[in-house]
């Protein structure tokens, strides 16, 4: 038998209702946000993705030559494409551009619960102005989608990128030897960071004022710290932190070790995260980032986020929070073969009237008929039959509480009104 590749799914059609249900959920919710959709290529050619990350990313990506001998790759993700649709097309556009995207990524991982090869963000990305209020409009609006889904647990981080890899510049460790201790950093693993940070020739007064900076999360007092070390950051995130309490956006804890695993990220970066996935946390992630002028655009202030939709949901279903089909409104049952082409017409004239009807096509008997518009969640089961239809008349059957009355062909499609 042939199996779906390692790390993709497939999505049967109870899956897939959900899933739609709450995609739009996201949509609406970015809609009220003034965001707007796109859509960019499932491929690309790979360059798009290497220029800022260098040719290691090779080994995380699905990259190939195609038959005229290009080098293509399967999107990992849509920042990059998206930067790449705004220098071809958008530049002239009236800012800010606010725009989002839901579509698949692809990424050569070690698949796991929460993780796969083939997976799905919902994504935006705002250029704006380099102030404090293009970066709090992109949380808020991450915020407020995990919030429209009804996850409940759940926590942002938000931290400075620029201010970490100032803190290790003025340390004296080399912007090309940053990526490891950061990643240590971000996991505040500080056994495992003091070493590295001495063998790159950090003294200890610098080391423990790094651990200090990353170490301390909470509130707009964490803001504080930020006088150790002289930056027009502090100011910023303080401005940040005030125009999110004024949203109303809670949930947002100041933490300035946060580092994202992309690295094209400048000033602020964010990140969400749901404890009851474990290992694989992370449901969303963003920040400021600066990419347009390597694809030969002119240089920008971005910022932007994705969401993790299959990680979200794994999250809504660790909540124990269930998803009930809408399922078919009517559910045609011819009771003999001689009245197979008046329930035709009948299921026909429902579906015009806009209301969504299925009608036995396997000719069952009426009882299993009757199983199976129970099984697809049909809500009104209409019974077709030769005595009923002398009358202009059918038998409607109620399938929750098994009441049935006769009800007349010219009144049916107006009772699912
Ligand atoms: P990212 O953190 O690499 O950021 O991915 C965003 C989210 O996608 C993660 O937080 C996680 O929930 C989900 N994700 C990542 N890899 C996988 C996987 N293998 N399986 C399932 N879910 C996964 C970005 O991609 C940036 N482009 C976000 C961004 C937009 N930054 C600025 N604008």
């Amino acid at each position: 038998m042939i199996q779906c590749p390692r790390g993709t799914r497939d999505f049967l059609p109870n899956e897939m209702e959900r899933r739609r249900h709450y995609e739009n959920i996201l949509r609406r919710t970015a809609g009220i946000f003034g965001f707007r959709e796109i859509a960019t290529p499932i491929f690309e050619e790979t360059e798009l993705f290497t220029t800022r990350s260098g040719p290691n990313i090779l080994n995380e990506i699905y990259s190939f030559k195609d038959k005229g001998d290009r080098d293509i790759a399967l999107r990992p993700e849509l920042t990059a494409p998206v930067m790449r649709m705004f220098v071809n097309g958008m530049s002239n556009e009236p800012r800010p551009l606010k725009l989002f995207y839901f579509g698949q990524c692809f990424r050569y991982e070690r698949p796991q619960s929460g993780r796969y090869r083939e997976f799905f963000q919902f994504g935006a990305e705002l250029i704006g102005n380099a102030n404090a209020e293009t970066d709090a409009e992109a949380i808020a609006l991450a915020a407020s989608m995990i919030k429209s889904l009804g996850l409940l647990d759940y926590k942002i981080r938000m931290g400075h990128i620029g201010v970490l890899r100032g803190l290790l510049a003025t340390a004296g460790i080399p912007r090309d030897g940053m990526a490891e201790v950061l990643q240590k950093l971000d996991k505040k693993l500080y056994d495992e960071a003091r070493p590295m940070l001495e063998a790159a020739g950090a003294d200890s007064d610098a080391i423990d004022l790094i651990f200090k900076i990353t170490g301390t999360v909470g509130g707009k007092e964490v803001l504080d710290m930020l006088d150790l070390v002289p930056d027009e950051a502090a100011s910023y995130l303080r401005e940040l932190t005030e125009i999110l309490e004024a949203m109303n956006v809670r949930n947002v804890e100041i933490d300035l070790g946060v580092v994202r695993g992309l690295d094209y990220y400048t000033g602020m970066v964010f990140e969400a995260e749901a404890p009851s996935l474990g290992a694989e946390k992370q449901i969303c992630g963003g920040g400021s980032y600066s990419l347009s002028e390597l694809f030969g655009g002119e240089k920008v202030f971005s910022t932007g986020f994705a969401i993790g939709f299959d990680r979200i949901l794994l999250a809504m279903e660790k909540e124990g929070q269930t998803f009930e089909g809408r399922g078919v409104d009517a559910y045609v049952v011819p009771v003999s073969d001689d009245v197979r082409t008046d329930a035709a017409k009948i299921v026909s004239m429902l579906r015009s009237g806009g209301v969504s009807a299925d009608i036995d096509i396997m000719r069952r008997k009426m009882a299993k008929a009757l199983k199976h518009a129970s099984s697809v969640n049909a809500k009104y089961a209409i019974i077709v039959g030769k005595n009923e239809l002398a009358e202009d008349s059918v038998t409607v059957r109620d399938m929750t509480t098994g009441d049935q009355r006769t009800v007349r062909l010219n009144d049916l499609a107006s009772m699912f009104n």
